[in-house]
């Protein structure tokens, strides 16, 4: 067998098995092995996945590995550490795990010592962290900088925003951080007020330092700085981190202001290099370390364990079989932890926008789905909103539930409840509640039969409804960066698989490409062709009229 028909033939083996009747049925696979939950959980130190309420049966567990081994993933994961180009649209290393590990780490991209560039650069960014909190490096006007404005947007926003949230919601801020990214003049409003520009810091992240809403953002920033203090002032209170040295220099921001990183940095991977800034001053350096070496602490096991074993690989391959083998097309993500309320807005940038695609590495169509779309909220408040579509809804979706198991802020009956509610989530996921046992528990409260067997359809759940439950000991900064790596190997292996570029986004180019002639239009600066909708939308924004 040729490697290209061993992946096919790979392939249509997950796809029978996904249409073989039993496909969604979990319960039975409970009751054949009394062992399933210990085998079906694989661990990583305290970080476990317990893939048990998935239909995922021994058979379909071989031949998803098969899948693994027909596919060279080995081969990839082994190019991939090595910094070759694994963005073959780009030919670019995709080399994140870099900025994460420890100094003398052998790693090579772009044809450069990649570990040099990233100790240099963080020996620069702790100097500038360190000064800022002990207030010998200040504003304009000599007074410390209490805020930290972050302006960027995508990857230059969502994982900063989030890690900064997770690892300063319980004890609070070094720096008050603020996050500007959307071009709004509504979210300039919020994200400035009550903010003293004399004492406020303000970080432009931006890899490329050409995107059209920071720009915008920067220009906006900075005329509030120049307006209250003078124009002058702005070079103290402004610093950049991105790849465009050219950019930074030419928007005025010093070389000793500005922080780089490579081009084998993914803006969606890139909250472990300078466009972290802003969690260390707000989180302060000891937890962004501690981020670092959670990263690089996944980035080993994924390297070197075999993938019946591998968190990653696995948490990958569950994807594939409900995507590819049950024809899945929604993920959920239910963090029971508000300091991850804006983990499943980073996870959506991370999946979607690398695995989203429709064209092979190689140009060719892909004959398959790939990504899912990814969605979620904190529990318990998704119980509030979305799930009652999880529970009854016809379409299933499995969701990836996430728990922590020691309580934040020391309230630990809060935490306790949190708890229950995401273990009970998975169990009625799982196990349902007939028609016949709601009736009976009905009549048991003393309804009315014909009521009770009115009601009873609608108080019954199916179950057999899928959900892989992630935990740790504890959510600290070490923890968060082992979660954030695991999902950026799971979609590192998934693109892989599906054999699409996880590392371009081509994908957002045209609206960029025409959002640019349109607002030429409504300054009346050109005239264009457009569909009828597109010109009737652009008139009525121009003259408020039809
Ligand atoms: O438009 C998409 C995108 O390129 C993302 O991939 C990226 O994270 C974001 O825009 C911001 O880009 P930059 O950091 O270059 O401003």
């Amino acid at each position: 067998m040729t490697a290209q028909s061993s992946r096919d033939a790979a392939w249509r083996r997950i796809e029978s098995l996904g249409r073989e009747e039993s496909a969604g049925a979990i319960r039975p696979l409970f009751a054949a092995d009394p062992g399933r939950a210990a085998r079906m959980t694989a661990a990583f130190d305290d970080l476990r996945i317990d893939f048990s309420k998935t239909a995922i049966s021994p058979e379909i567990h071989a031949a998803l590995l098969a899948l693994a081994d027909a596919a060279d993933l080995d081969g990839f994961r082994r190019r991939f550490f090595a910094g070759e180009a694994v963005n073959v649209t780009e030919a670019r290393a995709a080399m994140h795990m870099a900025l994460r590990a420890p100094p003398g780490t052998p790693m090579r991209a772009g044809g450069e010592d990649a570990a040099a560039l990233v100790q240099a650069e963080l020996a620069r960014m702790r100097g500038f962290v360190d000064a800022v909190h002990a207030g010998t490096l200040r504003g304009a006007t000599g007074q410390p900088f209490r805020a930290v404005l972050n302006i960027g947007i995508g990857g230059s926003d969502l994982g900063p925003l989030m890690a900064t949230e997770a690892l300063t919601m319980a004890d609070g801020p070094r720096l008050e951080p603020r996050f500007l990214s959307n071009v709004d003049g509504t979210a300039f409003l919020r994200e400035t007020r009550g903010l003293d520009p004399a004492t406020t810091l303000v970080l432009v992240a931006s890899k490329s330092f050409t995107t059209q809403e920071t720009a915008a953002n920067a220009a906006a920033v900075r005329a509030w700085i120049a307006d209250a203090l003078g124009e002058d002032a702005v070079g103290a209170h402004v610093a950049a981190l991105s790849t465009n040295l050219a950019a930074t220099a030419a928007f005025g921001i010093a070389p000793e202001r500005v922080f780089g990183f490579r081009d084998w940095v993914g803006g969606r991977f890139s909250l472990w290099s300078p466009v972290g800034l802003v969690i260390a001053l707000a989180a302060g350096w000891d937890a962004f370390a501690a981020l670092h070496a959670g990263g690089h602490a996944m980035d080993v096991h994924f390297r070197d364990t075999d993938f019946a074993a591998n968190l990653p690989v696995l948490l990958a391959l569950a994807g594939i079989w409900h995507v590819n083998g049950r024809g899945l097309p929604v993920h959920g993500v239910l963090p029971y932890d508000d300091r991850l309320r804006r983990f499943p807005a980073f996870l959506q940038q991370l999946e979607m926008e690398s695995n989203g695609k429709s064209v092979r590495r190689g140009g060719a169509p892909v004959a398959w789905q790939t990504c899912p779309v990814v969605f979620g909220e904190p529990g318990t408040n998704a119980q509030h909103s979305f799930m009652q579509m999880i529970h009854q809804g016809p379409m299933t979706v499995p969701m990836d539930i996430i728990l922590a198991r020691t309580a934040q802020g020391g309230r630990d009956a809060a935490h306790a409840m949190l708890a229950a509610n995401a273990i009970a989530q998975a169990e009625a996921l799982l196990g349902g509640k007939t028609a016949a046992e709601a009736e009976a528990e009905m009549l048991a409260a003393g309804m009315d039969p014909a009521r009770a067997a009115a009601l009873a359809p609608h108080r019954a759940f199916s179950g057999d409804r899928p959900s892989i439950f992630i935990t740790m000991d504890r959510l600290d900064a070490f923890g968060l960066g082992r979660l954030i790596a695991l999902y950026e190997h799971k979609v590192a292996v998934q693109g892989h698989l599906w054999d699409v570029n996880s590392f371009d986004q081509w994908g957002v180019e045209l609206g960029k490409v025409l959002a640019g002639g349109v607002l030429k239009e409504m300054q009346g600066e050109a005239a264009g062709a457009h569909d009828a909708s597109t010109q009737a939308l652009i008139s009525w924004f121009r003259t408020g009229g039809a």
